[in-house]
């Protein structure tokens, strides 16, 4: 049998170039945690939309929002048992399963938005999309958030001081921790569904996230202090499980990358509008305080952090945090 490229889906007898030769409606579904009005809330809709419209309405995307079928903590599990075919999760909870991911969170390692995307569409976004495929998963591409900001109940969070002593909720990542732990604040890993409601109870005195996600989330409700400091990276790796992407016929499988594609240049054009639009009705509809960081102030920021670059170079390999160094300047 040597040369004979054994298939276990007949769907693959279908012609390469006959769209209409999808013989069988196909249908994935798509799992995610954040609302539809976001950055990846419209990316993947608009992602089932193109991909219904390239196969002529024979491969349906399902797609769940807000963590309806499936939470942060399962998502990953639910992708690798064939439960779920692609999900989009935070590229900060890949690092418990492939290192270099954490390169991605460390503190302002991407100070632009032009160096989100050059880094996600170089060597960066390459090398970390391929460490999956020994987890048996398929990296697609990347769909972005933006930058984080970070939001508390009582307390102005302007100096590298003011975080001391306070609690903060974190995806679970062990750079977002060390993270706090510098700062001298306590962390608590928690499902992002979860975290409305303990921020309004007060079991955490505040939180991390993009003002997409503070907005939609309505966290600026529960919170009276914002600080605009672009400190963190958030952004999601788009992931298929590898043996159902194997299985698919060549001709889906291009339609998911042509999807893929015109969604990825999609969500760069527009994630900076989105969260420039609702940071402005997070200003008309609440009394939530909000500073900015200056120059002077950043500049302590990045200083006080940047310790996290060495403490993470032996797991997130001293070539990829080059290549983030390499676009700080
Ligand atoms: C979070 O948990 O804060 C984010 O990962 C949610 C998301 O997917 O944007």
């Amino acid at each position: 049998y040597i040369g004979f490229h054994f298939d276990f889906s007949e769907r693959k007898l279908v012609s390469d170039d006959d769209q209409e030769g999808i013989k069988e409606q196909i249908v994935i579904k798509f799992s995610h945690v954040v609302a539809e009005n976001t950055p990846k809330g419209l990316a993947a809709r608009k992602f089932a939309d193109l991909v219904d419209q390239k196969s002529n309405h024979k491969v349906k995307v399902e797609v769940f929002p807000n963590g309806s079928l499936y939470s942060d903590k399962e998502e990953l599990h639910a992708l690798w048992e064939g439960d779920v075919q692609m999900i989009a999760p935070a590229t900060s909870k890949l690092g418990s399963i492939s290192p270099k991911w954490q390169a991605l969170d460390l503190p302002f390692a991407f100070p632009t938005e032009a160096a989100i995307n050059e880094g996600l569409d170089g060597t960066i976004g390459r090398t970390l999309l391929s460490s999956l495929n020994s987890h048996n998963i398929k990296g697609l591409g990347f769909w972005v958030n933006g930058l984080k900001q970070i939001t508390n109940k009582d307390h102005a969070i302007i100096s590298t001081d003011d975080f001391k002593g306070r609690n903060f909720r974190i995806m679970s990542s062990s750079v977002l921790k060390k993270q706090f732990d510098l700062l001298g604040s306590q962390s608590v890993p928690m499902d992002f569904n979860e975290t409305y409601r303990s921020l309004e109870s007060g079991e955490v005195d505040g939180e991390e996230n993009t003002i997409s996600n503070i907005y939609s989330k309505k966290y600026y409700k529960v919170q009276n202090h914002m600080t605009i400091s672009n400190h963190g990276f958030l952004g999601y790796a788009i992931l298929i499980n590898n043996d159902y992407w194997n299985s698919l016929p060549r001709n889906v499988q291009t339609i998911i990358h042509d999807a893929i594609k015109e969604t990825v240049t999609w969500n760069q054009k527009h994630y900076i509008s989105m969260n420039k639009k609702q940071l402005k009705s997070i200003k008309k509809e609440s009394d939530i305080q909000i500073h900015t960081l200056n120059a002077e102030e950043k500049k302590k920021w990045i200083k006080k952090l940047h310790p996290l670059y060495q403490l993470y170079e032996p797991a997130a390999g001293k070539k990829l945090i080059n290549e983030i160094e390499h676009l700080q300047h």
